[in-house]
């Protein structure tokens, strides 16, 4: 039976630009998509801004516009940015729509019917100037626990205490800098601590979704244990869901100047975009996605794609309020962690804060970034480095050494030899590469959404592939006069597994398979129940390259143009609103990190021991140094370490060192390095030099051991 699935992505907030940290999510959740598709399922994927709250609103008001007109703008560039990734929802909306304000109205209704719904005075910071109560994040002053100042009114960042903002000395608000007053006011909060809420999680956490599969991760259902405590007990408080005017939001029926906190109607958000969608495709009965009674009928999942830091709210919040007001709850959840680059949280110093625009800005191809998070992606909630070397070495090697060359190395001899129409194939090869792929378990490797396995395993069917070309050799074989039909049959069958290595690749490269059909002019690629080879006599298309190498210059002006000043930007952090406990916790570590990079040293992130070790840096003495031809920067060493030959080495020092005084000198290098094929030879290693990182001269020092070490000695 072929699946439906509602399948949904973290609605990003309309004031900010969607960067590389997003895209992991996304990335993922389009790739299940795509490979559902594949299997024959109905998939609706669906998105929309979060628009809603104060950070919005204040954001609006400071660009002299309205939040409508704010909100506009930004979801033009959101899906400008999904779209040049290859997310492809099937719906962006808004939760400023009027199948939201319904959904989260009718949702209330019912919550407040069954008895979830409770009023309570609460006792908040009130800005008398702006005439607004104060979001935490809008309340600065000095800690409590240390006295530093303009600390947030949550917690400190030179101290990492924790505290309320009715804590803070001399606080004031960051809005207008007024001192805060306590004011009472009436809210509205959702009984989570109820103990139906309580007892119904338990059962939700254990639940699985149509297919089999478990509603969490492994690491997601103990975080609910953790939350929910021990069988008997209950941790839960109340959550309030309503704020005070003035607030960009849902104002909540019968009671005037109360709005929708944004966090209630954002996951209803799900269900708007959804509805709005439905409206526009016939045969669709919204009611079958929605409604709690029709689920089991129906086996329709409903699968949201989200980040660590928002599993709190997924989990907890969102299916009991959906369950207490008769809507179906989410039959699974896939939680993906955070990205680092190079090591690091992200950052605006080091230029890695990276935005989906200037990626593509800086004219990379945005399915490298695919391929690579896909290949560091392996279904659990771990977080994800992007390391930018890696990736380089990963895209090159696999995607265009492995993969592409199959194709490039075969279908000029079809065109120009066989006026483009496939011939024969070999059986045997054909019958032991399906096999090879048949038993890989690929298909399952997606399902469970550990690409990093299923990429693993077309690579190793693109090995077999290479080795099937290097074992014919066609360019041989088109060079003898009595072999034109082996060279047919073993450019066909490259063809073939070709063919198939981009279905399989499709989930993760969905532009290169589309020119890829185009080349073999083939119907768009689904996933075969059989995996037969192409036809003799098929013509197919001339080839045109199709995907280029990166080069580490490329990412380098990518960082460059990602690198922002080291002034603390205030308003960028006020207007990030604050989405939980953890993920306002790590916003605080990024703006410290930041400040303290602009006192101390830029240190990159701690290694153990044995990672250190993991670098084998040997003396060496330099027999030789020249000048390169036609390089501005490089000298040629040629460096003794005890080896029966010489390393050569080109070294980023000419700026520094005349060749000639470098002869006869020791140093130190990195022995273990990959070599590195440069315009002007093999590259066997590295020395290590100290620089003061500005470029100007004398800016560059070689190291030198102390009188007595000798060459090949381990430097440790
Ligand atoms: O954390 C965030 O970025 C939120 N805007 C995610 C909302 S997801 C869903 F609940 F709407
Ligand atoms: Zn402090």
């Amino acid at each position: 039976m072929p699946r439906t699935i509602l399948v949904t992505s973290a609605l990003p907030y309309a004031n900010g630009d969607i960067h590389l940290g997003h895209l992991v999510g996304y990335i993922q959740a389009d790739i299940w998509v795509r490979y559902q598709r594949m299997r024959g399922a109905t998939v609706h994927y669906v998105c929309a801004d979060d628009t809603h709250g104060t950070p919005i609103m204040l954001r609006a008001e400071k660009e002299g516009i309205t939040p409508e007109a704010l909100i506009a703008r930004v979801h033009g560039e959101h899906l400008r940015d999904f779209s040049s990734f290859g997310v492809a929802f099937d719906n962006y909306h808004s939760t400023h729509s009027s199948e939201n304000k319904a959904y989260a109205e009718d949702i209330y209704a019912r919550l407040k019917a069954s008895g979830f719904i409770d009023t309570r005075a609460i006792e908040q910071y009130y800005d008398p100037v702006k005439q607004m109560f104060l979001p935490d994040r809008f309340i600065k002053g000095e800690c409590p626990k240390c006295g530093a100042a303009d600390q947030y009114g949550d917690n400190c960042e030179v101290c990492g205490a924790a505290y309320a903002p009715t804590e803070l000395k001399n606080p004031y608000s960051a809005v207008s800098g007024a001192q805060p007053v306590l004011k009472t006011s009436e809210h509205f909060f959702f009984r989570l601590s109820d103990p139906r809420a309580v007892e119904f999680l338990r059962e939700w956490t254990r639940g699985s979704n149509a297919a089999g599969t478990r509603r969490l991760q492994l690491e997601a259902a103990n975080k609910m244990r953790e939350w929910l405590g021990d069988e008997g007990e209950n941790k839960l408080s109340d959550w309030d869901i309503s704020r005070d005017a003035p607030y960009f939001g849902f104002e909540i029926p019968d009671a005037p100047g109360k709005y929708f906190y944004v966090w209630l109607d954002a996951p209803i958000g799900y269900l708007a975009s959804f509805r709005n969608l439905a409206e526009r495709i016939s045969g669709i009965d919204v009611l079958d996605f929605t409604d709690a009674n029709r689920v089991e009928s129906s086996g329709i999942d409903m699968v949201h794609f989200i980040g660590k830091d928002i599993l709190y709210f997924h989990a907890l919040f969102w299916p009991a309020m959906l369950h207490f007001a008769g809507y179906r709850t989410p039959s699974q959840l896939c939680v993906n962690g955070f990205l680092t680059v190079d090591g690091a949280k992200m950052s605006k110093s080091r230029g890695t804060f990276i935005t989906a625009q200037s990626y593509v800005d800086q004219g990379l191809n945005t399915e490298w970034l695919r391929y690579y998070f896909a290949s560091k992606s392996n279904g659990t909630m771990e977080d994800i480095d992007l390391n930018l070397d890696d990736m380089i070495a990963k895209v090159n090697s696999d995607l265009v050494g492995k993969y592409i060359n199959i194709a490039s190395r075969c279908a000029g001899f079809i065109t120009k030899r066989f006026e483009s129409r496939l011939g024969q194939t070999d059986i045997q090869a054909c019958s032991e590469f399906s096999a090879a792929l048949e038993t890989g378990g690929i298909a399952q490797a997606y399902d469970e959404r550990d690409y990093a396995r299923a990429l693993r395993e077309i690579m190793r069917l693109a090995d077999l592939a290479n080795q099937y070309v290097n074992d014919n050799k066609p360019w041989e074989l088109a060079k003898q006069q009595d072999a034109s039909e082996r060279l047919h049959v073993v450019c066909s069958t490259a063809l073939t597994f070709f063919r198939d290595l981009t279905r399989l690749l499709k989930p993760v490269l969905p532009a290169l398979s589309a020119q890829v059909e185009a080349f073999l002019r083939v119907p768009a690629f689904d996933w075969p129940t059989s995996w037969s080879p192409l036809p003799a006599g098929h013509e197919i298309a001339n080839y045109q390259h199709l995907m280029t190498r990166i080069e580490r210059k490329q990412v380098d002006a990518l960082l460059e143009a990602n690198r922002a000043s080291l002034a603390p930007a205030n308003d960028e952090e006020a207007g990030s609103k604050v989405a939980s406990s953890q993920q306002r916790h790590s916003q605080h570590q990024a703006h410290a990190a930041e400040t303290e990079a602009a006192q101390t040293l830029d240190l990159e992130p701690t290694i153990s021991i044995d990672e250190f070790t993991k670098i084998d840096l040997r003396i060496a003495r330099i027999v030789a140094a020249e000048h390169v031809e036609g390089a501005a920067k490089l000298i040629r060493l040629s460096l003794d370490i005890g080896e029966a030959a010489p390393r050569q080495v080109f070294a980023g020092i000419k700026s520094a060192y005349d060749p000639a005084a470098l002869v006869g000198r020791m140093t130190v290098m990195v022995a273990n390095l990959a070599p590195r094929k440069m315009k002007f030879g093999m590259s066997e290693g590295m020395v290590l030099a100290a620089s003061d990182g500005t470029g100007a001269t004398p800016g560059l020092f070689i190291l030198s051991p102390d009188v007595g070490a000798t060459p090949g000695m381990r430097v440790k």
